[in-house]
């Protein structure tokens, strides 16, 4: 018998605040009746803001990021294109495996589970494809098994710099609505997110951003798709419908969680993200222990990998916290497994959200035979959080592989 609330750190599903969930709390509709549309197509416009995009066309399928993985590869790429991505930690890799199942030619840049995607290298690979064969560039903004944010304005610069066309595709599943995601100004032709983490509603809907020229592509590409079929999708989409049926109450959902991120502002999101994870960084550096991610300039405001000390096991840090308290936090995935563990704030979240987690982290961690010194991160993020406010300049979180030396 558990008791009290469960404490919910993982990276997605996030915290659903309670007005989104009562905004699910309808009855049923009929998705096709005469005013049904109108809530489609205020969802739409509001996704584009959050996405930054005024030319993009944004489209809303029953799945989850995956399906808006497949979605975006399988309407916009032929069998046998040749595609440059790399394989940074545990997403970037399944969609790797997922463009290679769909037939594509995939040119794959291996780096340590910690960087961020290799832009000299991408710049490279671009410049010697004088032929203009690579059609498409994958980018994982937000690796979110390393707690690792990459620079996709760099890739857009490098493929601008020597004039390349490819297609520019961000998977923002765990960083859209929570992270700066500027889609148009970054160039983005396929910006992909799903519905369970900034946007703090149940998992269920694939979001997808195309601009002008991803759906230019459309009209060649050959890859095979039925379900997702953009120009189903945007021929329903037009009135606000679908061309099946749509989880209505998600869309209720989304349209609560689309009204909170606006009235807070976006620019209030990103900042409020960007305080809480700091707090958590000074935690994690108190405790002396290091980061997955390789470099400052790479850590994650929506999710934290910790590398856990030598001879503990990241996995009984969450068994413990989960057993006796109540609180989930994200395993190690893949390689990274029973090495690190990671910590979620991202979505609705505050500073006694973080607090509770690091305090639980503590407790667990020691349970998991870690040494730690009770409360040292938490008077770390206290620190951080009392000084730090709203629109306030960050403090600089320490290298935590320097200070773990
Ligand atoms: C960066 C990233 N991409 C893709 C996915 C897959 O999304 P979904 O589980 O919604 O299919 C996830 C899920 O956590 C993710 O974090």
């Amino acid at each position: 018998m558990k008791t009290g609330i469960h404490h919910l750190y993982i990276p997605g599903p996030t915290n659903v605040p309670e007005s989104v969930r009562r905004a699910m709390n309808v009855t049923m509709q009929d998705h096709r009746a005469p005013d049904f549309g109108a809530l489609t197509l205020g969802l739409i416009a509001d996704l584009k803001r959050i996405l930054k995009t005024t030319t993009g066309t944004v489209m809303l399928y029953p799945g989850s990021g995956t399906a808006a993985w497949e979605a975006a590869i399988t309407n916009t790429l032929s069998p046998g294109d040749k595609v440059l991505m790399a394989r940074h930690g545990q997403f970037s890799t399944l969609w790797a495996e997922m463009a290679v199942r769909l037939g594509l030619d995939v040119q794959l840049v291996d780096v340590a589970w910690g960087a961020g995607v290799p832009v000299g290298e991408f710049a490279r690979i671009l410049g010697a494809d004088r032929m203009g064969q690579i059609k498409a560039v994958f980018v994982t903004h937000n690796e979110t098994a390393t707690g690792v944010t990459s620079d996709v304005r760099a890739v857009r610069r490098a493929m601008d710099a020597c004039f390349h066309d490819a297609l520019l595709f961000v998977d923002g599943v765990s960083s859209v609505a929570s992270l700066e995601f500027r889609m148009d100004d970054w160039g983005v032709d396929l910006a992909v997110t799903g519905s369970q983490k900034g946007l703090m509603c149940p998992a269920g809907l694939g979001i997808l951003g195309v601009s002008p020229k991803g759906l230019m592509a459309a009209k060649t590409a050959t890859g095979r798709r039925a379900y997702f079929e953009f120009a189903d999708m945007i021929a329903h989409n037009a009135d606000g419908y679908f061309p099946y049926t749509p989880p209505v109450p998600l869309l209720h959902g989304l349209r609560a969680s689309l009204d909170r991120l606006l009235v807070e502002g976006m620019e209030t999101v990103i900042a409020r993200h960007t305080r809480l994870a700091t707090g958590v960084r000074l935690a994690v550096a108190a405790w002396g222990m290091e980061l997955c991610a390789e470099h400052r300039s790479l850590y994650s405001d929506t999710v934290t990998a910790i590398h856990v000390p030598a001879g503990v096991d990241a996995r009984d840090v969450i068994r413990a916290g989960y057993a006796r308290y109540n609180v989930a936090f994200g395993s190690g995935l893949a390689q990274l497994a029973g090495q690190v563990f990671r910590i979620g704030h991202l979505g609705d979240m505050n500073e006694g959200m973080c607090l509770t987690a690091l305090s639980l982290a503590e407790l667990s961690l020691a349970e998991a035979g870690a040494k730690i010194d009770f409360g040292s991160g938490v008077a770390a993020a206290q620190a951080h959080y009392a000084v730090a406010q709203a629109g306030a300049p960050e403090l600089q979180t320490p290298d935590l592989r320097i200070a773990a030396e």
